[in-house]
C-alpha cells in the first residue's frame, strides 16, 4: 500500500513537471533486462532490473527516487553518485539526457548514455557493457568539465543500481591476514551499510571487493533472486547500500571518497572503475557460474589460456638459499612433474642484502653472496632441470635500508613532519610520480630483457599506504589514493604491452589484492598465506563466489601437517595447483602420490579450470564440503568431496550431483588414490545415468575426519 502511494506520488510529481516517459534505454542480456527511461524534463530513471521481459513497453517510469546517476544537492536526500564543488563554491549537480547509443563489442553490446548539467559545463558519460550469454554487465562513468578552474569531486560512483523489494540480504567476505574470506550475511533496513577499505595499496586485506545481495530472502545455492557485484579497483573501494524511506535500496559502488576530494582540471576525464554485476533467479551457483564464464572469456589476462603448475620455495627455504639449494629445488620440481619453479623473496640486494624483511627491498640486483652468477644462471639451472622459471618481485615497495631509499627519499609516500610508521619494515613508493612509475616498470622489464625465458612473476605488495603524503602531489593530497592506483595501472599496461605473454601472480601478503581490474594484467592471484587445507576449504569456497578456479592459486604446504598429504593435495587440486613444500620432508609414498596427482591434474585441468563449477555441499552448513566441475560438452566432470570434522554417528545423505546431461550414462571412477591403493568406494567404476546422479545422488560423504576423495565422471 505504502509503495503504491509512493508510486502515485512519483507519478503526480512527474506529471506536474510535465515528465511523461519519453524514451526507453534497454540493456539486455540473454536472461536479464536493465531498463531506463528518459522523461521529458530530461532526467533518466532506472525503471527495471530483473528477468528479461518479452515486452518492456508497458513499463512505467517508476519512482522518481531512482535516477541512474544521482547528482548531489537538489531534490534527493540519500546517497548520490556524483558530487562536485563547482568554481563558484556551490555543490549541486543535476544531470539530464543528451544522447544514447548502442554498439557491438566482443561478447555483447555497449550502451553509452551521455548527460550534462544545464547550469554548469559538466558532462558525464555512462558506459554499460552487457555480456549477452554470461548475463554480466560492466558499468563505469566518465566525468569531465569545462569550468574555468579545477573543480573538486567529492563523490564519483561507477554506477547506481536500485531494488524495490520487501527485504534485502547482503553477504560480505571479510577477514584479515590468514583469515580471508569469512562469509557474513545480514539483513538491510532503513539507513546505510558501507563496505569499504582505506588501506590503499594492500586494499583488500580486511574485505574483498565483492558482495551478494539476496532479494526478498537470502539466496541459496540453487534458489532465490540475487545479484552478485564486484568492483575492478586495486585501491580504496566502497560499496554503499542505502535503504530509503520507501524501502527502496540503492547500491552505490565506486572508489572510496574517503580523504579523496579529487581535484579535476578542465578538460581532464575522470574515469571511474568498472562495476561488474550479474543477476540470477536461481541462486548463488548460477550467478557464480555466470561471472566465472565472463571472467575467463572477457576479462582475465589469458583467461582462455592454460595455467602452469609450479613449485615455490618460500615456505621451504624462506630467505636461506644459494645456487645449489635452488638447483636442487628445481630438480625436485621436475620430479614432481610441475611446469615451473618459482623463486620467492630474498634473491636481491648487495649493499643491504635481503636476508630478512628489514633490508634490500628496492635494490633489484641479484645478491652476489647467494647468487654469484645472477638470475641468468638460475634460468639456466631451471632449463637444465627441465622446468620453466618464475621469480618474485615487490617493485612498489622499499625498505629504508636500501640504496633506492638512500638515492631517492623523495620517491616514497611518507609524511614530512611526523615520525614514520612502518608496516613490515617497509614503505610504499609514490606511484603518483611518473618517474617512480618508470622505475617500477623497469624492475620486471629489465629482468625480462636480461632473461627472456622468465615465464612468470609473482608480484607481491606487503604494505598498505600509511604516512599518507605524496611528495609529488604537494598540495593536491586529495588525489593520492586515486592517482597511486592509476599509477599502478600505467605500469601494468606498459608491462603488458611490452611483454604480453608473461604470466603474473598477484599477491599481497596473501589475499590483499583480488579484483577484476588487476586481473586484466594478472593470470591468477594468491588468496591467502594461510594454506592449512581446512582453512583453504572455507576460503576457496568463499572466493569461488566471485572468481573462477583458474585464477585462484592453491598450494600444498606444511601448514597443518597433521592432515595427510593426500588431503592437502586434494584441496589444492580444486583450484590452480601448486606446491610450496620441501619434498625431503615427506615420505617416498607421498612424493609418488604428489607426482601422480600432478599428472591427474594436468589431465583434468581443462574441466577443473575451464568447466562450470557446481557447489554441492557447503562447509558453512555442514561438516563437509563438495563441489564439482563439468565441461561444456557435459561429457566429463570432476567431483571433489572433503569430510572435515563430522559428528560421531552423523547421518550423511547422498549428495545430488549437478550440471550433467540426464540422458547420458556416466562412469564414476575414483582418482588421486595413494600409490598401490584401490578405491574402496561402492560406486567406484560403476555407471549411472545423469538423471540418477542428479536425482538420487551418490554417498560421497563419510564419517571420516580430514579425508577426501576425487571422482572422475565420464560419459560412456
Ligand atoms: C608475502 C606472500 O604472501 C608470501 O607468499 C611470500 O611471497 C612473502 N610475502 C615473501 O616476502
Amino acid at each position: 500500500m505504502k509503495k503504491l502511494f509512493t508510486l502515485l506520488l512519483g507519478v503526480i510529481a512527474a506529471v506536474a513537471a510535465n515528465a511523461v516517459p519519453d524514451k526507453m534505454i534497454r540493456i539486455s542480456t540473454d536472461n536479464t533486462d536493465l531498463i531506463m527511461h528518459v522523461v521529458s524534463n530530461g532526467r533518466i530513471y532506472q525503471t527495471y532490473y530483473g528477468e528479461r521481459l518479452d515486452d518492456p513497453t508497458a513499463l512505467g517510469y517508476g519512482s522518481n527516487h531512482q535516477e541512474i546517476y544521482q547528482g548531489a544537492g537538489y531534490d534527493d536526500y540519500f546517497e548520490p553518485a556524483l558530487g562536485i564543488i563547482h568554481n563558484d563554491g556551490l555543490r549541486c549537480t543535476i544531470l539530464t539526457y543528451v544522447s544514447d547509443e548502442q554498439r557491438t563489442i566482443p561478447g555483447g553490446t555497449e550502451t553509452i548514455v551521455r548527460m550534462k548539467d544545464e547550469v554548469y559545463p559538466v558532462e558525464v558519460t555512462l558506459h554499460y557493457q552487457a555480456y549477452t550469454k554470461e548475463n554480466v554487465i560492466k558499468a563505469w562513468s566518465e566525468i569531465v568539465h569545462r569550468e574555468k578552474k579545477p573543480v573538486t569531486l567529492f563523490q564519483f560512483a561507477s554506477a547506481m543500481l536500485y531494488f524495490d523489494k520487501d527485504r534485502y540480504f547482503l553477504t560480505q567476505y571479510n577477514g584479515d591476514w590468514g583469515t580471508e574470506g569469512h562469509t557474513n550475511t545480514q539483513e538491510l533496513f532503513f539507513g546505510k551499510k558501507i563496505i569499504d577499505t582505506k588501506l590503499g595499496s594492500r586494499s583488500a586485506m580486511y574485505v574483498s571487493p565483492y558482495f551478494e545481495l539476496g532479494l526478498n530472502r537470502p539466496a541459496t545455492e540453487q534458489e532465490g533472486e540475487m545479484v552478485l557485484g564486484t568492483l575492478g579497483w586495486t585501491g580504496n573501494f566502497r560499496f554503499c547500500f542505502e535503504v530509503d524511506n520507501n524501502g527502496v535500496l540503492r547500491v552505490v559502488p565506486g572508489i572510496n571518497p574517503f580523504t579523496s576530494d579529487y581535484e579535476l582540471k578542465p578538460g581532464e576525464v575522470f574515469t571511474t572503475p568498472e562495476f561488474i554485476f550479474t543477476r540470477s533467479s536461481h541462486g548463488e551457483g548460477e550467478a557464480s557460474r555466470q561471472i566465472h564464464r565472463w571472467a575467463r572469456n572477457w576479462q582475465v589476462m589469458d583467461g582462455r589460456g592454460d595455467r602452469m603448475t609450479l613449485l615455490n620455495n618460500w615456505e621451504n627455504t624462506y630467505f636461506t638459499f644459494d645456487e645449489l639449494v635452488l638447483a636442487n629445488c628445481m630438480r625436485e620440481a621436475k620430479k614432481l612433474g610441475v611446469d615451473l619453479f618459482l623463486l620467492d623473496d630474498g634473491w636481491f640486494g648487495n649493499k643491504h642484502p635481503r636476508n630478512n624483511d628489514r633490508a634490500g627491498l628496492g635494490d633489484w640486483q641479484a645478491m652476489e653472496a647467494k647468487l654469484p652468477h645472477g638470475v641468468p644462471a638460475l634460468v639456466d639451472s631451471a632449463k637444465a632441470a627441465g622446468v620453466d622459471f618464475g621469480i618474485w618481485i615487490e617493485p612498489e615497495m622499499v625498505n629504508p635500508k636500501s640504496e633506492l631509499y638512500e638515492q631517492h627519499p623523495d620517491w616514497v609516500i611518507q609524511l614530512p613532519n611526523r615520525k614514520t610508521y612502518y608496516y613490515r619494515n617497509q614503505l610504499v613508493l609514490d606511484l603518483c610520480n611518473p618517474k617512480v612509475q618508470d622505475f617500477v616498470f623497469s624492475v620486471p622489464d629489465q629482468l625480462l630483457h636480461e632473461n627472456p625465458e622468465i615465464k612468470l612473476f609473482k608480484w607481491d605488495c606487503n604494505s598498505m599506504i600509511s604516512n599518507a603524503y605524496s611528495p609529488y602531489l604537494r598540495e593536491k593530497q586529495g588525489n593520492l589514493y586515486i592517482d597511486f592506483t592509476r599509477g599502478l595501472y600505467n605500469v601494468l599496461q606498459r608491462l603488458h604491452k611490452a611483454h604480453p605473454d608473461t604470466h603474473m601472480m598477484l599477491c599481497s601478503g596473501g589475499g590483499g589484492r583480488c579484483d577484476y581490474e588487476a586481473l586484466k594484467y594478472f593470470t591468477e592471484f594468491w588468496p591467502s598465506d594461510n594454506t592449512d587445507p581446512v582453512e583453504r576449504i572455507y576460503m576457496q569456497w568463499a572466493y569461488s563466489h566471485c572468481f573462477p578456479s583458474k585464477v585462484l592459486c592453491a598450494h600444498v604446504t606444511n601448514w597443518n601437517s597433521s592432515t595427510s598429504v593426500k588431503f592437502r593435495v586434494d584441496v589444492a587440486s580444486m583450484c590452480k595447483l601448486g606446491f610450496d613444500i620441501g619434498l625431503k620432508r615427506i615420505s617416498e609414498q607421498d612424493r609418488q602420490f604428489c607426482h601422480d596427482a600432478v599428472e591427474n591434474f594436468n589431465r583434468l585441468k581443462p574441466i577443473i579450470l575451464d568447466g562450470d563449477q557446481y557447489r554441492l555441499v557447503s562447509p558453512l552448513e555442514s561438516n563437509h564440503m563438495s563441489l564439482m566441475y563439468v565441461n561444456p560438452a557435459q561429457d566429463k566432470a570432476v567431483l571433489f568431496a572433503y569430510d572435515i570434522y563430522p559428528r560421531y554417528g552423523e547421518n550423511t545423505q547422498p549428495v545430488l550431483l549437478q550440471g550433467l546431461d540426464p540422458n547420458r550414462t556416466y562412469r564414476v571412477v575414483e582418482t588421486n588414490l595413494l600409490p598401490g591403493r584401490k578405491s574402496g568406494l561402492s560406486y567406484n567404476d560403476r555407471t549411472y545415468t545423469g538423471d540418477y546422479l542428479m536425482k538420487v545422488g551418490l554417498p560421497i560423504l563419510t564419517s571420516g575426519r580430514l579425508v577426501s576423495r576425487v571422482l572422475e565422471i565420464t560419459a560412456e
